[in-house]
C-alpha cells in the first residue's frame, strides 16, 4: 500500500501496472514523468497544466510509493497522485488508470 515516508529519489527502472486497464509496463527514466509514460501507452490519462497546479491528472497510487521531482500545488487526497509531477521510487508501482 501506499506509504506516507517520502522517498528520496526515483529509482532508475520500474514495472507500472495499470490496475483498471489490466495493462502492465516496463517504465525506464527516459520514459520521463508518468503522465508521459501513460499517454505514450495510449492509457486514459486526463491532462492540463502538466506542472503539478491543476489536479487535473490525478490517480490513485494502488502499490508503491512515487515521488514529485519539482513543487507540486494540487491538493491531494488519501492515496492520491499527479501523474504529471510524478516518477516511479519503487520498482514496482499500481495505478488506478
Ligand atoms: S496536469 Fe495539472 S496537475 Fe497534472
Amino acid at each position: 500500500m501506499f506509504s506516507s515516508s517520502l522517498p528520496v529519489k526515483a529509482v532508475k527502472k520500474a514495472t507500472i501496472e495499470f490496475a483498471d486497464s489490466n495493462k502492465i509496463f516496463a517504465w525506464t527514466e527516459s520514459d520521463g514523468c508518468l503522465l508521459d509514460f501513460a499517454e505514450a501507452n495510449n492509457l486514459p490519462a486526463i491532462s492540463s497544466c502538466r506542472n503539478g497546479h491543476c489536479g487535473a491528472c490525478v490517480v490513485e497510487l494502488l502499490a508503491g510509493e512515487i515521488i514529485y521531482e519539482h513543487q507540486i500545488s494540487a491538493a491531494l487526497g488519501g492515496n492520491e497522485i499527479l501523474l504529471c509531477s510524478a516518477k516511479p521510487a519503487t520498482q514496482h508501482i499500481i495505478l488506478k488508470l
